[in-house]
């Protein structure tokens, strides 16, 4: 098939083109993120390939079902920066990539948690300076604190598993209880319960209706004083404003976030030479106890590998069968 690469950075022409290697598929890549100023660039194509910061709104996937493609293969797990509507009224299959590594995601929560809580970054730069001085970097022990896990699917539960061996406390909250949680004794509460209890809660659930701005003003006000609160999932399940009041009243004692609401502006790109307009993001960098990723918790040799396989999969079984190996869940469910 001919396949447009969106967003393509150098990690992915490597390894889609080594996964592509014996599918013999046509790809070609873009920088460009997929927006309606750069849809034309999949005119021709059968099928397009698309990340997470791609925009696929009803007004892109017009364009695309009017250009005859056929396909939309996300190179991602989650699809809540699609219009699945809009694309099945153009005809368009959505697939995904539902599971590459859940390790590299839970494993960069841990180093979050490590990086927060022990300081490491801050040592890091006073060490290179020549100033030994620990005033600043006192952490606690995770052994016997309580970690709170909002969704324990394939990424929390790995996650429950590392944190049950770091002699954790771990609580969940999910309206599915994952098995694997359950043999290891974690505890399923309600997420009011969960933020009470917690020295540590960590999102690892999906964009949804549901779940969008969870954490908000109410949500942090129930937090344990001075807990730390990590997101590695999707920037608008925090609500950046009530979280920023939290930190300036104390309330939440430390940030780690890999995933912002707004990140689609500033995410995988070289800005170090401009302005960054966004202030809500701006004050964030400010405090001394937030520490921000750029969308990296999927970025591991496994997990790209995984990723690139999973697509070129997708798109060989959609040319053909008609239908890719993991199809978006239709919106009606
Ligand atoms: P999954 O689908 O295996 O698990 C999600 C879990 O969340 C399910 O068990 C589900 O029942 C639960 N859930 C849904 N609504 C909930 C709610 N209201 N409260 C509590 N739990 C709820 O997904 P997986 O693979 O574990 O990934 C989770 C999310 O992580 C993805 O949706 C994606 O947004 C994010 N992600 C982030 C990456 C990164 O690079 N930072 C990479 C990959 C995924």
């Amino acid at each position: 098939m001919n396949v447009v690469v969106f967003s393509a950075k150098p990690h992915d022409i490597a390894f889609l083109t080594a996964a592509n290697a014996n599918a013999g598929h046509e790809l070609c890549f873009h920088e460009a993120r997929l927006a309606t100023e750069t849809v034309a660039l999949a005119k021709g194509a059968d099928a397009i390939c698309a990340f997470v910061n791609d925009r696929l709104d009803r007004a892109v996937i017009d364009e695309l079902g009017a250009s005859d493609v056929r396909l939309v293969a996300l190179r991602s797990a989650g699809f809540n920066h699609v219009d699945r509507a809009a694309a099945k009224a153009a005809g368009i299959a959505l697939c995904h990539v539902p599971a590459y590594s859940p390790h590299a995601v839970a494993e960069h929560s841990v180093a979050l948690i490590l990086t927060l809580n022990r300081k490491t970054h801050r040592a890091w730069s006073r060490v290179r300076e020549g100033n030994f001085e620990l005033d600043g970097l006192m952490g606690f022990d995770l052994h016997a604190k309580t970690v709170g896990i909002v969704g324990t699917g394939q990424i929390g539960a790995v996650l429950a598993r590392i944190l049950h061996g770091f002699g954790c406390r771990v609580l969940a909250c999910d309206p599915t209880p994952h098995p694997d949680c359950l043999d290891l004794g974690v505890s399923y509460v309600d997420l009011a319960e969960l933020l009470a209890e917690s020295d540590i809660v960590t999102l690892q659930c999906p964009l949804t209706p549901q779940t969008f701005h969870m954490i908000d003003d109410a949500a942090v006000a129930r937090m344990k004083p001075g807990a730390m609160l990590v997101n590695t999932s999707r920037g608008a399940v925090i609500d950046t404003r009530s979280v920023i009041r939290g930190l300036k009243s104390g309330r939440i004692g430390s940030l780690g976030l890999d995933v912002y609401e707004e990140e689609g502006e500033l995410f995988f790109e070289d800005l170090s030479n401009r302005i960054i307009p966004d202030d809500v993001f701006a004050r964030l960098l400010t405090f001394p106890n937030v520490l921000i990723t750029g969308h990296q918790g999927f970025f591991t040799i496994e997990a790209l590998t995984a990723i690139a396989e999973t697509t070129i999969g997708n798109i060989t079984a959609f040319e053909r069968d008609g239908r890719a190996i993991h199809p978006v869940p239709d919106p009606a469910g």
